[in-house]
């Protein structure tokens, strides 16, 4: 083991964090976008609450990005890469509600409608850095917009199986999953089949997969029986 290969491996990290930060970014900006240009279409008309309600939305996701940014500059600075993590219980129901909320902008503009299925009588805690979640949750329900044509249905779905278990599902019927893709698009800059090079970098599920393991948790795929896809990851609940 040579200086030169630590040295080459720290700098492949370094590149991976600041490529994934990017990625991120990128969603960020696809969501502001869609709500953006929902906003400006036509059939919307003059501001109305839901308007000031969606535009409330995009302004949050730009501070998000700020904060995003702010995180490369200081990851460019420090020797030790490492993204800062947070780590709060949080009640894990609510919190994918409000995720899934700000997809409406997105969503519509595409013309797919998003369900939740979600039991409003148990909100288990989990120990969880929200804003990781949050991430998953950004990179399942954008690529479920991506990978189903307009006039598709994506549905979110939280249940708790066991008592130390939460489950959360994003499924869509859009164009699915060939079984032999089901494994390894959780690795890193790996597409599917059928998926344009330029639009995608293979990276969001590869992310995913990485946060879950963070938070001692599962993700997978399955096909979703009549068609589509289903993104599954679990999460333990905490115990107090
Ligand atoms: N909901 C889905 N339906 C069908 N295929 C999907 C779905 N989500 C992901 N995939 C497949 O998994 C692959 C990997 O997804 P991943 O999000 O990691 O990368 P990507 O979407 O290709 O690019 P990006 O890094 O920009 O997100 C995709 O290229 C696509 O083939
Ligand atoms: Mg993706």
């Amino acid at each position: 083991m040579t200086t030169t290969k630590k040295t080459t491996d720290a700098s492949s990290e370094k590149t991976l964090v600041l490529t994934t930060i990017a990625h991120e970014m990128r969603n960020f900006v696809t969501l502001i976008g869609g709500s953006v240009r929902l906003l400006l279409r036509d059939d919307i008309g003059p501001l109305n609450a839901t308007q000031r309600k969606i535009l409330r939305e995009c302004q949050s996701s730009s501070e998000r990005l700020n904060n995003f940014i702010d995180e490369i500059v200081a990851l460019s600075r420090a020797s030790r890469v490492k993204l800062k993590t947070a780590f709060e219980n949080v009640y894990v129901t609510s919190f994918i509600r409000r995720v899934v909320r700000k997809f409406r902008g997105l969503a519509q503009e595409k013309d797919i409608a998003i369900r939740t299925r979600i039991a409003r009588t148990r909100n288990p805690l989990v120990r969880m850095d929200q804003d990781r979640i949050e991430q998953v949750m950004i990179n399942l329900l954008v690529n479920a917009i991506q990978y189903t044509e307009p006039g598709g249905r994506i549905e979110v779905r939280v249940t708790v199986p066991a008592d130390d278990l939460v489950e959360v599902r994003v499924e869509d019927n859009g164009r699915g999953l060939l079984p032999e893709e089901q494994e390894i698009i959780f690795q890193e800059y790996k597409v599917g089949n059928a998926v344009s090079r330029e639009n995608s970098m293979g990276l969001g599920l590869a992310i995913c997969k990485k946060i879950i393991d963070d938070h001692h948790g599962r993700i997978w795929a399955e096909t979703r029986n009549g068609g589509g896809s289903k993104f599954i990851f679990t999460l333990p609940v905490t115990t107090p």
